[in-house]
């Protein structure tokens, strides 16, 4: 048994959730189910990125004591990974006094990597992020994901030395020793690696007072990356604890917009620490809506929650583990989502547990033994290689494979001619063939396969109600 550490990005709670932030949720949760599949014990850290401007000032505009608005934020993040049903063992907020004091120890201890100097620059207030002039250049002023134009910026800064770790940080992504999925995504990685400045990692308190402050300097906080960024460990323990039993992560979800924190930043600091690095940065592709980017100004955003209430955890962890591609930007539209559902979950799913259980009761047919986990070299290597969505399509040829079968045999036609060996032994290859599906199904839809393995175990039964109603 291994001891397997799973971790997803922290939203900023300056909103709700919308269905965006379900992925990283979604596929750490598949691969943690997974790993405890195959008997590994699992840590699967998620939580909520508190600090900062950006959440500061939409708490001002809203005139809600910043404290307030944040931690009712959180509460909804964490209503809505439950909905998800997705399993965390340990929850984060990077307000816990906690981590706050284990931030500023970790300080300390990169202390002979920082410096203070001037900034004179761009910063983009979307992203919480200085911008090099050659960003600035190539996005003509305004940054492509906020449609914002980037700010001037001239103050006094902490400066992490990036520099002094350079040459490791792309030896071990050359290598492979932390690996970054996509592979595509690598070759961008490293481009932005050589052009990386020393980066600010603090901002004068006389801008920004909701943040953790810097030890033994009262005129600066830290910048928000940088606390954030720390939860993965802070919550194992780090400094106070040895977290060598879970650390380095097996695997660090996030979205492609912010693997340049995972990859760059993240991995240098953990070298100041004398921490290792974790061992694959999985980066995500964004949720799009018709095409879009979604955004409040457009209007285009999809409330999760409403999808949850309309279709229920497995159905939406259907569609966005299957429909949203793991790696690249996908579509969400109501449109395709109910397709979906009715065409696939209803028809595909549904539907083939219905008729082949009620020709099990008809025909007094039980099986003997379920079926032991048995995974095939196709589905250990997609999902060890993270690629979730393609493991759903490998299953789904599967699922519909029954059903070809089924209308094949004729169970109908051998039970009317009394056929009755064969009929059984029709009916035993089928049921034995769903239950062993329903095993690789176990880390996308755990409810479903729960209620499956239920309905074939013992005097075999329809449900009442279809597994998913047509809507
Ligand atoms: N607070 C930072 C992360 C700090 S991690 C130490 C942040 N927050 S966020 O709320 O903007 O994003 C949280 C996660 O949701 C990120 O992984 C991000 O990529 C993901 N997504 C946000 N919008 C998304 C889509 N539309 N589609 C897919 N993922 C998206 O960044």
């Amino acid at each position: 048994m291994e001891k397997i550490y799973i971790t997803t990005a922290i939203p900023y709670v300056n909103g709700t959730p919308h269905v965006g932030h379900a992925m990283d949720y979604c596929l750490a949760d598949v691969c943690a189910r997974y790993q405890r599949m195959l008997g590994n014990e699992v840590r699967f850290q998620a939580g909520t990125d508190e600090h900062g401007n950006k959440i500061f000032q939409k708490a001002k505009e809203l005139d809600i004591p910043v404290g307030e608005y944040v931690s009712e934020n959180a509460k909804k993040f964490q209503e809505f990974i439950k909905l998800l049903d997705v399993k965390y063992t340990d929850f984060i907020r990077t307000t816990d006094k906690e981590h706050e004091k284990r931030v500023q120890e970790i300080w300390k201890k990169i202390k002979d990597h920082i410096y203070l100097a001037k900034y004179d620059g761009w910063y983009c207030n979307g992203c919480e992020r200085y911008v090099t002039e050659k960003e600035y250049a190539e996005n003509n002023g305004v940054c492509p994901d906020h449609q914002k134009p980037y700010e001037k910026l001239e103050e006094e800064n902490y400066y992490f030395r990036i520099s002094d770790f350079k040459d490791q940080i792309r030896e071990a992504i050359e290598s492979g020793k932390m690996l970054i999925l996509p592979e595509f995504r690598k070759k961008e990685i490293l481009k932005l690696l050589e052009e990386s400045p020393d980066v600010s990692i603090s901002r004068p308190k006389a801008q920004l007072t909701w943040g953790v402050p810097v030890p033994d300097d009262d005129d600066h906080v830290m910048y928000v990356w940088i606390d954030a960024l720390t939860n993965y460990i802070t919550i194992l323990g780090y400094p106070d604890t040895d977290i060598s039993d879970w650390w380095p992560a097996y695997a660090q979800f996030v979205g492609k917009d912010i693997l340049r924190f995972h990859a760059i930043i993240w991995p240098a600091m953990l070298m100041a620490l004398g921490l290792e690095l974790p061992y694959t940065l999985v980066s995500h592709g964004m949720v799009l809506s018709n095409g879009q980017k979604m955004s409040k100004s457009i209007g285009n955003v999809i409330d999760p929650i409403e999808v949850l209430n309309r279709h229920g955890s497995e159905a939406f962890r259907y569609f966005f583990l299957r429909h949203i591609d793991t790696f690249a930007d996908s579509d969400f539209t109501w449109e395709k989502f109910e397709d979906a559902y009715n065409n696939e979950l209803a028809n595909d799913l549904g539907n083939l547990v219905q008729r082949l259980a009620t020709l099990c009761y008809k025909n007094k047919f039980e099986l003997k033994d379920a079926p032991k986990l048995n995974l095939s070299e196709e589905y250990t290597a997609f999902m060890n290689n993270f690629e979730f969505s393609k493991a759903f399509d490998y299953i789904w040829e599967k699922i519909q494979a029954i059903n070809r079968q089924i209308d094949e045999d004729k169970p109908w036609t051998l039970a009317k001619q009394n056929e009755t060996e064969k009929l059984q032994k029709v009916l035993e290859s089928e049921v034995t063939t769903l239950l062993k599906t329903a095993n690789l199904l176990t880390p996308f839809l755990p409810e479903t396969v729960d209620k499956i393995q239920r309905i074939f175990s013992g005097t075999i039964t329809p449900p009442e109600e279809p597994l998913f109603p047509k809507k």
